[in-house]
């Protein structure tokens, strides 16, 4: 079976409720119907904008899907400044980021919390973007493939094969996000490929062969279609591109 393109767009800290509503417009007015076969198309803004944007999707009936960019595993509580999985459901998101580099470096993610929040999501039936990747350091120290293929192993610990076939994962190379150096294309695929292979040992190929394994860090217009003719590469998780209607959906039309 053919995996389906993905391309996602994680607006990070930006955008104001108007300005995601504007840029959600925006993409919306391009959209075509043709973008949906070959790829799926989701945008991920800060929380304060998933309703917002959520609303100019189904208004416009659109089929881009809304995910969050991090989540609580708890269900309620005392948990000051955080959001729960059953309030992300409640704005119709169906996609949730979690362990990102910039949450695992700069707010203390763990491999045990991202595995706790993809339980969650799972459990409520939003499906998990699992982020991993390697910093600069690790990479010149040549150990890149183990420290990715551990951080995979540590999100999908006690996680079902019938659960696991709903998340995503993605490749994002730290030294590669927002800095313009791309990984190149046959970088990606050796540790995209790897990843494969650890979900093939921990689930089986069938579940290895289905699961989409996107590519982040300064993907653009120009180096999209080299990274994504790889073959362990089926799409992206876009920062900087993503926040402009002609970049991302020229990286959406590259799925064509
Ligand atoms: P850039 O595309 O801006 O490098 O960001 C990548 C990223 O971190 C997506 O999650």
């Amino acid at each position: 079976m053919a995996r389906k393109y993905m391309m996602a767009g994680n607006w990070k800290m930006n955008k104001t409720i108007g300005e995601a509503v504007v840029l959600a417009q925006d993409i919306s007015n391009q959209y075509e119907d043709s973008w949906l076969k070959n790829c799926d198309v989701v945008v991920c803004p800060p929380f304060v904008d998933l309703k917002p944007v959520k609303t100019v999707f189904e208004f416009d009936r659109i089929e881009i899907g809304v995910g969050a960019q991090n989540v609580h595993w708890a269900e309620s509580g005392a948990y000051t400044g955080e959001i729960s999985v059953p309030m992300l459901k409640e704005t119709g998101c169906g996609w949730c980021i979690i362990g990102h580099s910039e949450r695992r470096e700069m707010f203390g993610e763990t491999n045990e919390g991202v595995n706790k929040k993809a339980k969650a999501l799972l459990a409520a039936k939003i499906n998990p973007i699992i982020c991993v990747g390697e910093s600069l350091a690790i990479r010149d120290e040549g150990t890149t493939l183990d420290f990715v293929c551990a951080q995979v192993k540590a999100a999908f610990a006690g996680i079902e094969p019938d659960e696991a076939k709903d998340c995503v994962i993605a490749y994002e190379p730290i030294w590669a996000i927002g800095t313009g150096r791309t990984a190149t294309p046959e970088q990606a695929q050796e540790v995209c490929a790897a990843i494969r292979s650890t979900i093939a040992d921990m689930y089986g190929a069938q579940v290895a062969e289905e699961m989409r394994v996107l590519y982040g860090g300064s993907m653009n217009p120009g180096n999209v279609s080299l990274l994504i003719a790889e073959p362990d590469i089926d799409g992206g998780l876009i920062g900087g591109a993503a926040l402009k209607k002609e970049s991302f959906v020229q990286l959406i039309e590259a799925c064509k």
